[in-house]
């Protein structure tokens, strides 16, 4: 008797292993066939969506929301999108009003930094409006544009940067353009009013671009999308972008040299720096790059450090698209990695790129510079001193 019951029970086994092994096999042959195109799939039942796990961590969950509004295997037949219980979204309907949820939402976000705190009440407003353009800064579709993180008192390494390795016009038979990145001061950080000043540096020059909004170190993302933003519409044409901060010294001949020789292909995906790879978030609250488990888990892909990259305005038009994607992260130069690697691209590593600084031995150095791409930091008076061993290069050196 037991031998017949274990028969059957066996039977019973291997009957379940076939149903499941054929549930799988359909599954995944209606993917395929879904991913080719040739037919579009049917939306699983809701209950499959619903054993996905919500993440715990606040960044992880709100770009679970967006990759599942994104996603065209869900919604390509959808007019509306309905979401899952666990990720509806019950913020705000204005995305620029505070999200006061979040309080709610992050167990410990009483305990976190203030400016922690600002970041994520603001988190998913994205629009400001801008205080001073240059709308027709790209009208000569310059080959290469530079583009500078600046905070308003930088008046100094703003003009050391014009008279520098940031000069306009005509360089080396290429077309250079520049443009400043300036956020705005709130009065909540007592800081003197040098508005007037500002718009008068930018009467003068014309290569201001400001936007409304607190220029602090967790709204720098918010300088590049809103940059972004600005290059899709007013400068869409022009050939590569150095984008980097105004405590950089760039070797502008050395970058134009490098983008001369550069095969179409190769240009059109370019973008180089210097890449950090296998980093992720800091857990010592006493950091600046801080970002607690409650708000973000997981490895951060590689990316360029801010100081200073290189990329193709193609590619900078690629990015904008995807960055509506993309969560905002409250580190900049990370946030353009995760947009890159939604691209399916890896930006590279050039040993030109020396956001660490150069041996201090070598700093001295006038040859040195000539080999390098773009170096950090440097002060406005240095960069005046560097400037002229780069364009008018000692022959002795090799
Ligand atoms: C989301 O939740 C709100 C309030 O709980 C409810 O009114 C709304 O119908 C829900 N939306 C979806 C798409 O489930
Ligand atoms: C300058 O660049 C143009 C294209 O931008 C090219 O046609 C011309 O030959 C270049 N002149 C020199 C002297 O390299
Ligand atoms: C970013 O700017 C917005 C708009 O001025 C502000 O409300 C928010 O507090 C700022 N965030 C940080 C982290 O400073
Ligand atoms: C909660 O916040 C505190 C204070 O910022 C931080 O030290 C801790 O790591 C956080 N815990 C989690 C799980 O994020
Ligand atoms: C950006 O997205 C829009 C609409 O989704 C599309 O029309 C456009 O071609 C995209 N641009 C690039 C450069 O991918």
């Amino acid at each position: 008797m037991p031998v017949v019951r274990r028969r059957v029970s066996v039977l019973c086994v291997v009957m379940a292993l076939n149903v499941f092994v054929c549930v799988l096999m359909t599954v995944s042959w209606s993917f395929r066939r879904g991913k080719s195109g040739q037919q579009k799939i049917k939306i699983p039942s809701k209950r499959f969506w619903q054993q996905q796990v919500m993440s715990k961590s606040f960044w992880n969950k709100e770009q679970q929301r967006l990759d599942f509004i994104y996603n065209p295997l869900i919604n390509s037949e959808l007019s509306v999108i309905e979401l899952p219980d666990w990720l509806n979204d019950t913020g705000p309907l204005d995305p620029c009003e505070p999200d006061h949820r979040v309080s709610m939402q992050i167990f410990n976000f009483s305990g976190l930094p203030q400016h922690f705190q600002d970041f994520l009440l603001h988190m998913r407003c994205r629009t400001y409006p801008m205080l001073i353009n240059q709308p027709h800064i790209c009208d000569d579709e310059p080959f290469l544009l530079l583009v500078v993180k600046s905070l308003i008192p930088h008046f100094d390494r703003r003009q050391a940067i014009r008279e520098t390795w940031g000069r306009t016009g005509v360089f080396a038979n290429r077309t250079v353009a520049t443009v400043f990145l300036i956020g705005n001061s709130s009065p909540d950080d007592h800081l003197p009013d040098l508005l007037a000043m500002l718009g008068h540096e930018a009467e003068l020059h014309k290569d201001v671009l400001q936007w409304d909004y607190r220029d602090t170190f967790f709204n720098l993302t918010l300088k590049e999308v809103l940059f972004l933003d600005w290059f899709s519409q007013s400068c869409p044409r022009a050939q590569f972008i150095l984008k980097g901060d105004d405590d950089v010294f760039v070797n502008t001949l050395r970058i134009i040299d490098l983008l001369t020789g550069l095969s179409e292909k190769t240009a059109k995906d370019l973008f180089i720096g210097d890449v950090i790879s296998n980093a992720g978030p800091h857990r010592d609250q006493k950091l600046k790059y801080f970002v607690p488990e409650s708000v973000f888990v997981g490895q951060y892909p590689p990316y360029a450090g801010g100081g200073g990259y290189l990329y193709s305005g193609e590619l900078a038009l690629r990015l904008y698209n995807i960055s509506q994607q993309v969560v905002l992260y409250p580190i900049d130069d990370v946030y353009t990695g995760m947009c890159l690697k939604k691209l399916g691209l890896v930006p590279e590593k050039h040993s030109g790129f020396k956001t660490f600084d150069i041996e201090e031995k070598h700093r001295s150095n006038p040859c040195v510079y000539r080999s390098l791409m773009l170096v950090h930091s440097r002060t406005p008076q240095e960069m005046l001193t560097i400037w002229p061993w780069i364009i008018n290069p000692d022959p002795d050196c090799q």
